[in-house]
């Protein structure tokens, strides 16, 4: 398994989403991304069910693996992050492991038993994710950072790229990293949605270590510089 440390403090590891990717040439892209310098790779997994769209499953996520494979990087391969935008990821856990993906992230708002799903997730080996959408209060994740990798704060209603920043997000990210001071857990702090150099250094600002980044970073056609800007 491939994954990342905290960044130095004012950085932050930047993660393209591959839902801007050119799906016909995902390898090519990949690769791009890779040499463009990014820090892991994000995984839009949607159902149609927790979100009004519909996206990819294990199936992809083992093609993205292949892929992450041939174009090395320090630490192997990019990490891979799936976000998983689905009801009942409890049912899927051992599918996604199966794929070769390095975390998964599940959301407070599904339908499974949080606990136990995220316990499953660390008995695969893999890192344990925890996302909340932009309408959902903090409160929920507390219970669970102890055990966490990484949380995963929404900046937009998922389901689609393209939407704009929720400035909301700022003040979670705040609380998640001083939370985090006074605990001494070591999660991560992730930031989805919307994310541009602008967004993205408010983020880096108020504690967040990584940005996730699709049609402002993947869709563009410089990525190498686009990603230095969102690395800070
Ligand atoms: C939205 C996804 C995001 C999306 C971000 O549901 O979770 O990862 O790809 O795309 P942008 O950066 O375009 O908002
Ligand atoms: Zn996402």
């Amino acid at each position: 398994m491939s994954w990342l440390p905290r960044p130095a403090e004012g950085c932050a590891h930047v993660a393209p989403s591959l839902l801007s990717a050119d799906f016909t040439r995902l390898a090519d892209d990949i690769a791009d991304l890779t040499a463009a310098g990014a820090d892991l790779l994000h995984l839009d997994v949607m159902d149609g069910h927790f979100v009004p769209n519909i996206t990819f499953g294990p199936f992809i996520c083992e093609a993205i693996r292949r892929a992450s494979d041939r174009s090395p990087c320090s630490t192997g391969h990019l990490p891979l992050d799936a976000h998983l935008m689905i009801s009942r990821p409890d049912l899927y856990l051992e599918a996604f492991a199966g794929s070769g993906v390095d975390a998964l992230t599940i959301h407070l708002e599904s339908d499974c038993d949080k606990g136990p799903t995220l316990e499953r997730i660390g008995q695969l080996g893999l890192k344990r994710g925890l996302s909340l959408n932009p309408g959902t209060s903090l409160e929920g994740v507390f219970p669970f950072l102890a055990e966490l990798d990484l949380v995963l704060v929404m900046s937009v209603q998922p389901g689609f790229g393209g939407q704009t920043f929720d400035p909301g997000a700022i003040a979670k990210i705040g609380e998640l990293d001083r939370f985090r001071r006074e605990s001494g857990h070591d999660y991560l702090i992730s930031v989805d949605g919307g994310i541009n150099e602008i967004t993205g250094s408010e983020c880096r600002t108020a504690g967040a270590d990584i940005l996730v980044s699709g049609s402002w970073l993947v869709g563009a056609d410089d990525r190498a510089a686009r990603t230095d800007l969102l690395r800070g």
